[in-house]
């Protein structure tokens, strides 16, 4: 299984092992998200709103995060897709491995609480926030970078579904896979988190058509799933032969 994960493939079936911990943590994930917290994050002081995605030490944010300090890649002009409270591009521009950030949520909350998260920091005039479905708000631009912590939960599980964590029948990752090339300059790389608990399917046809790279790996103990990033280049986006 580790040589699986490790050569970028997710192990097959292994959704299928989602314990009834993890299921019982979802719901009791969605309820958590339910209130007004602060979070401090790389030095900044992050707002979470009711309902958004909260940044917690435990976070695929902070995973993903982690993940991309490690690498210390300069990110250029980033897009971040599903920006919810604006932590990640907010920490990566503060900590200047972005120089821009456009960042994208269909919520009008994540919209509202980035731009205030933004204000808060001093780095608003390296943002442009902008409310809207996917790549739809920036369609004929392109990025140095292309960022998205996915919602992960593709399956359902239980009985309510969320915004921030939901993906039902994986719609979302699909439409991120097929327009994704489109939005990077040549040189470009997207970086999006993934795991077993999403349509493994969907990460396999993508990764036939334009490799992609494993970065980090987490066993989350408390949700019993795999957490990982992976990494797109743009050079090596092009689609390979039938
Ligand atoms: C797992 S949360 C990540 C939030 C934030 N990037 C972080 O890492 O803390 C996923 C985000 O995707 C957003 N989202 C869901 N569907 C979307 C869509 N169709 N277009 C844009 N954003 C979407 C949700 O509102 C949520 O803020």
């Amino acid at each position: 299984m580790l040589a699986e994960i490790q050569s970028g493939r997710l192990p097959k079936g292994l959704s299928n092992l989602l314990s009834p911990f993890a299921i019982d943590a979802h719901a009791a994930h969605i309820q958590s998200l339910d209130r007004l917290a602060h979070y401090q994050v790389c030095g900044l002081e992050i707002e979470a709103a009711p309902g958004l995605y909260h940044p917690h030490a435990t976070s695929s944010s902070h995973f993903t995060l982690r993940t991309l300090l490690r690498e210390n890649r300069s990110l250029g002009h980033l897009l971040e897709l599903g920006c919810g409270t604006g932590v990640l591009s907010l920490a990566l521009l503060h900590q200047s491995l972005a120089e821009q950030a456009v960042m994208l949520d269909i919520s009008a909350e994540a919209i509202r609480t980035s731009a205030s998260n933004a204000r808060k920091a001093g780095l608003e005039q390296r943002t442009r926030i902008l409310q809207g479905d996917l790549f739809e708000p920036v369609g004929g631009e392109t990025f140095d970078t292309v960022l998205f912590n996915l919602p992960l939960m593709h399956t359902a599980h239980h009985g309510s579904t969320h915004q921030a964590l939901d993906d039902t029948a994986g719609g979302l990752a699909e439409r991120f896979f097929q327009d994704l090339p489109r939005y990077l300059k040549p040189g470009g790389a997207a970086y999006f988190s993934y795991s077993n608990i999403c349509d493994e399917s969907l990460l396999a046809d993508f990764s036939h058509r334009h490799p992609v790279e494993l970065v980090a790996a987490e066993w989350v103990v408390s949700s019993g799933f795999w957490l990982m990033v992976y990494r797109a280049d743009a050079p090596t986006m092009t689609t390979r032969p039938g």
